[in-house]
């Protein structure tokens, strides 16, 4: 069996994406550090796969630590890293926190792949690298140039990608960022989903806490955008079928197929989705009322992106699967287990 390194793997994204990789056949170990997660997770994705995970506590920013783990699984092949830090407002808050995490981190990732002969690292990028788009740039494409980024958080996936770019140069490696826009929902089990142990920002968790009664209200940041209904337009991707294309970028690594050993790809749905067509999908597909009121716009938010999804389908022969109607119905599953069981997210 081909052995993976997820890094963050007890982490959203990075456990949906454990699930895939086994149900694909890889062998996986996560490398977490549990500063937005816990341990708890390897359970269930037990519980979804039926196969006890390894993995290793490890902060990835520390290289001794690092070495060390990486010396138990000299097997390994292929590396995804999503391990970072991710909050937009917290990064403008602690930029130097989220340089040293994110960046550190990459460093220590990229240079222990080239000493273990590492065939294929894939790099969780962002939506937020391309900064402010205009309106004529959507939907955005790969080759778009970046505008400033917005955030400490969007700059440290920038220098990110400029890392893997500069190291392709030098490395038998292939290396791939992939972009993602806004993942969304919870394993179709509805018994994974996302947990974590900092503050949430994002939309979904906070309509699904709403509509449970955890919080008050949602409040709607603007209706007075140039949108059909005055909110702001987002990409929404089912966090399974991010998870699915990681494991076709694995392959795509692994194999010799790429026409050059550095690639950058968007994962979106390529379907802008407004604040108010979200929560009417909960309600639609839940039956469950949200109390939401409309406020100001919030800062540093753009009006509208959305992801030309061409690339993705030619290089990883990828698309999405799911649709805003599973990631409100796949979310609110997830919210219902957490409530039952007496978690606290
Ligand atoms: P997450 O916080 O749920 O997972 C990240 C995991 O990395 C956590 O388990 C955390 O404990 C771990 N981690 C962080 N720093 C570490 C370190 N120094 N050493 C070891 N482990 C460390 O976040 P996620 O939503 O799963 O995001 C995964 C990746 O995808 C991140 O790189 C993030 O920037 C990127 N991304 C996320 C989104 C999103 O909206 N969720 C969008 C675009 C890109
Ligand atoms: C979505 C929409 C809000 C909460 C962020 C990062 C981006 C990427 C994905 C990591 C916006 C609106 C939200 C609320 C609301 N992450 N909203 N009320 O800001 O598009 O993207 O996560 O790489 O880099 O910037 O995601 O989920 O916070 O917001 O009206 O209480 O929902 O204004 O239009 P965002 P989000």
């Amino acid at each position: 069996m081909q052995k993976i390194i997820v890094t963050g793997g007890a982490g959203y994204i990075g456990s949906h994406t454990i699930i895939e990789l086994l149900n694909a056949g890889f062998e996986v170990v996560s490398f977490d550090n549990y500063s937005n997660s816990n341990p708890d997770t390897y359970q269930r994705v037990k519980a979804i796969s039926g196969i006890q995970i390894p993995f290793e506590e490890v902060d990835l920013t520390d290289k001794t630590k690092t070495i060390e783990a990486f010396k138990k699984h000299q097997d390994a092949i292929g590396i995804i890293h999503f391990a970072a830090l991710k909050s937009v407002p917290d990064s403008v808050a602690r930029p130097i926190e989220y340089y040293r995490n994110n960046n550190d981190s990459l460093l220590n990732i990229l240079e222990l792949g080239e000493l273990h002969g590492i065939k294929s690292t894939i790099f969780s990028s962002s939506c937020s690298v391309y900064g402010n788009l205009r309106k004529d740039q959507l939907p955005v494409v790969e080759e778009t140039s970046w505008n400033e980024a917005e955030c400490s958080y969007a700059n440290s996936k920038q220098m990110g990608e400029d890392m893997l770019r500069n190291v392709s140069k030098i490395s038998q490696q292939n290396l791939i960022a992939l972009r993602y826009f806004n993942p969304v929902g919870a394993h179709i089990s509805g018994l994974n989903g996302e947990m974590p142990s900092k503050v949430v920002n994002n939309l979904a968790p906070i309509i699904t806490q709403a509509a449970a009664g955890l919080r008050d209200q949602i409040t709607v940041f603007g209706d007075d955008y140039n949108t059909r209904d005055g909110s702001a337009i987002r990409d929404y991707i089912h966090v399974s079928d991010i998870a699915k294309a990681h494991v076709k970028a694995m392959q795509l690594g692994l194999s010799d197929k790429m026409e050059s050993n550095f690639d950058v790809v968007n994962l979106g749905s390529g379907n802008g989705v407004t604040v108010f067509e979200a929560i009417n999908a909960f309600e639609k597909n839940t039956g469950v009322k949200v109390p939401y009121s409309v406020g100001p716009r919030r800062d540093g938010d753009v009006e509208a992106i959305y992801s030309d999804c061409t690339k993705a389908e030619r290089v990883l022969n990828w698309k999405c699967e799911l649709g805003i109607d599973e990631m409100m119905t796949t979310a609110w599953k997830w919210q219902q287990y957490l409530i039952d069981n007496n978690i606290k997210a």
